[in-house]
């Protein structure tokens, strides 16, 4: 479970985080939403540490990261996964050498230890063939996968996503959001993604955090996303035609 206590966040005196507090539970996939450049992306990087807010505290199963010894940051930093924005994957490696890369980078894992990980991980995402390949004679999607199987090859207790679907198309977005979902429940990780994507809301949001303005505007299931009154999320979410339907239609039964 992480816990966030009033975390503000500015950028040359332009404040981005105004005092945001919530919990992101274990074992859930956590989805923080709203639109470009509301603070998703500065919110997930002060969890990852590298914004460091100016007030508030961030708390990692009962760890305050800001009062932890500098090795004590290192180590809690190995329990984190990532998968950034674009795959981010180095394009020199092969797959196998990028997903073993956490483990050559952070553990003392001897080379067949390494190789049997990247062995279990790449068949967990469904990708036991692409070991040889390089990122760019894969797909998009199966880039993703392989940003999935690097973040969770060292056993994380968090995994963090940033837009993990974005260039994705519909289907591929869908099995890559359940992959996610599934793991999470597998491994019993605290999940924490950034979407604009409404499907991903509708597919795997557990625990829904809001942002406007730098604020927690709403906090709530993807059950209760579609029946609130909230203004800034029915304006949010019914931007769309498609959803402002579905809302009718939920709210009629
Ligand atoms: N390193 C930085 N220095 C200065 N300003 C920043 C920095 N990082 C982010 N910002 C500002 O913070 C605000 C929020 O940015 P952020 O990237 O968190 O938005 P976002 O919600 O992730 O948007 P998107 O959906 O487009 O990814 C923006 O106004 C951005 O310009
Ligand atoms: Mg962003």
């Amino acid at each position: 479970m992480i816990e966030l206590k009033n975390i503000e966040k500015s950028f040359g005196g332009n404040k981005i985080l105004k005092g945001i507090s919530t919990v992101f539970e274990t074992g859930k996939t956590n989805l923080i939403i709203g639109q470009s450049g509301s603070g998703k992306t500065v919110l997930l990087k002060s969890l990852l540490g590298i914004h460091t807010p100016e007030s508030g505290q961030i708390c990692f199963d009962g760890r305050i990261y800001s009062e932890l010894a500098p090795d004590e940051k290192r180590d809690l930093r190995t329990e984190i996964g990532m998968v950034f924005q674009g795959s981010a994957l180095f394009d020199s490696m092969t797959v196998a050498e990028n997903v073993g890369f956490p483990l050559r980078m952070f553990t003392k894992d001897n080379k067949a230890m390494i190789k049997e990980r990247v062995d279990f991980v790449l068949e967990r995402v469904a990708l036991k063939d692409a070991h040889h390949k390089l990122p760019s004679e894969i797909s998009g999607g199966m880039q993703k996968r392989v940003a999935i199987a690097r973040a969770i090859v060292n056993r994380p207790k968090y995994l963090f996503c940033d837009e993990p679907n974005s260039g994705l198309d519909p289907n591929t977005s869908t099995l890559i959001d359940n992959l996610i979902k599934e793991i999470t429940e597998e491994y019993d990780i605290t999940t924490v993604i950034n979407t604009h994507d409404m499907n991903s809301v509708m597919e795997i949001g557990d625990n829904i955090l809001f942002l406007k303005n730098g604020l927690k505007a709403w906090q709530g299931t993807k059950e209760e996303i579609f029946i609130t009154d909230n203004e800034a999320v029915v304006d949010f979410v019914y931007s769309s035609n498609l959803f402002r339907k579905v809302r009718e239609a939920y709210l009629k039964e």
